[in-house]
């Protein structure tokens, strides 16, 4: 491990905020992780980050911030239709995507070009183009703060929902994902639920063949996304607000072009973004702070952003959402 004091994270979060660490310590190998959590992260506040591609730093971190950079890909076990593969967290996420790319793999490439981290994944449980990360999560290996040992969840203990997971609920700040386990196809299955994903595909007439899957969704993501190494973003800022038929349906009254898209147990998940832009603020700038042209829900650094210039845009945005629609915006960011 290495540890560095009063460290810059601003090339450690995409939304380029510009904070300290009182103590950055880099985790080399999931070896080292018992000695990390009894060394430092019992003594004093601690931050477990990824890629920092889903934290908006709010101020310095007087405590010590704990990043996985060990990587690696190892295939486990190979049936006739399945892979096995075990992926160390501190594997870039996109990484994991071009190898199964090459290897023929099935089943995450609609994720392409998700930024991150492997180990952060299953945590918010990544999701795009109709394809969630749990969908391909074998299980998932760590070691919990609290006891120094490790632990190894099955994907059905960890409670994956939309945007959620056990490990942001009881295993929130307790657990350190070492490694993830993915079950991926070795025939070939695509999934183009997604409208715009498949209309992509059809306009180009493309084959139907993983590497084009994956441009397409590459494409779509660039038509719609900032890149985060051009503009400072957290891509999306809030989580699109499920509420019940009937609330929908009375909302479709006064908004009859509102989006909805079938949620668990008859529940109607809205578009966050499309409600930001009927609330006038989509490519709409505070200071330095903004939303995306493109994509109203992804909020921007535009330049020498400040957290708090961030945090009062995405306030004003809850304000004008709830007092426009009566809906609570709720954020999907870590807000650290
Ligand atoms: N829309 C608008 N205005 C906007 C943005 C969107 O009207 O400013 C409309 C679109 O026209 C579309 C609908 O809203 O009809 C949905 O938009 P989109 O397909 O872009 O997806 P999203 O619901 O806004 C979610 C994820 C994204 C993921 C996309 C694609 C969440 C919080 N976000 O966004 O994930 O890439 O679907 O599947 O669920 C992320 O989590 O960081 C992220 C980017």
């Amino acid at each position: 491990m290495q540890l560095f004091e009063n460290h810059n994270l601003k090339t450690y979060n995409t939304f380029e905020m510009e904070v300290f660490a009182r103590q950055f310590l880099q985790m080399e190998a999931a070896d080292e992780i018992p000695t990390v959590i009894n060394d430092y992260l019992k003594r004093e506040p601690y931050y477990i980050l990824g890629g920092g591609s889903n934290t908006l730093f709010t101020k310095d971190f007087d405590g010590v911030v704990a990043h996985p950079v060990f990587g690696g890909i190892e295939v486990m076990e190979r049936s006739r239709d399945n892979v096995l593969l075990r992926v160390a967290a501190g594997e870039p996420w996109d990484n994991l995507i071009q190898y199964c790319i090459r290897h023929e793999y099935f089943g995450i490439e609609n994720l392409t070009a998700i930024p991150g981290l492997v180990g952060s994944a299953p945590v918010q449980n990544i999701g795009a183009y109709g394809v969630e990360v749990k969908d391909t999560i074998y299980k998932v290996e760590g070691f919990r703060i609290s006891t120094s040992e490790p632990f190894e969840l099955m994907n059905a203990e960890c409670q994956f929902a939309y945007r959620n997971s056990i490990f942001k609920q009881a295993l929130k700040n307790d657990c350190i994902i070492t490694y993830v386990w993915f079950q991926l196809s070795i025939k070939e299955h695509f999934t183009l639920t997604y409208q715009g994903l498949a209309n992509a595909m059809a306009e180009r007439e493309l084959p139907m063949k993983l590497r084009y899957v994956s441009d397409c969704v590459r494409k779509i993501r660039d038509a719609k996304l900032p890149d985060p190494k051009v503009v400072g973003n957290g891509g999306s800022f809030f989580k699109n607000p499920v509420i019940s038929a009937e609330e929908y349906e009375e909302l479709k009254c006064q908004y009859p072009d509102l989006i909805a898209y079938d949620a668990p147990d008859g529940q109607k998940k809205l578009s966050a973004g499309q409600l930001i832009e009927k609330a006038g603020w989509k490519g709409k700038r505070m200071g330095n702070a903004g939303t995306w042209k493109n994509q109203a829900l992804v909020l921007v650094n535009y330049g020498g952003a400040t957290p708090k210039e961030v945090l009062d845009v995405a306030e004003t945005i809850i304000k004008d959402v709830k007092n426009l629609f009566g809906i609570t915006l709720e954020m999907e960011i870590n807000r650290i």
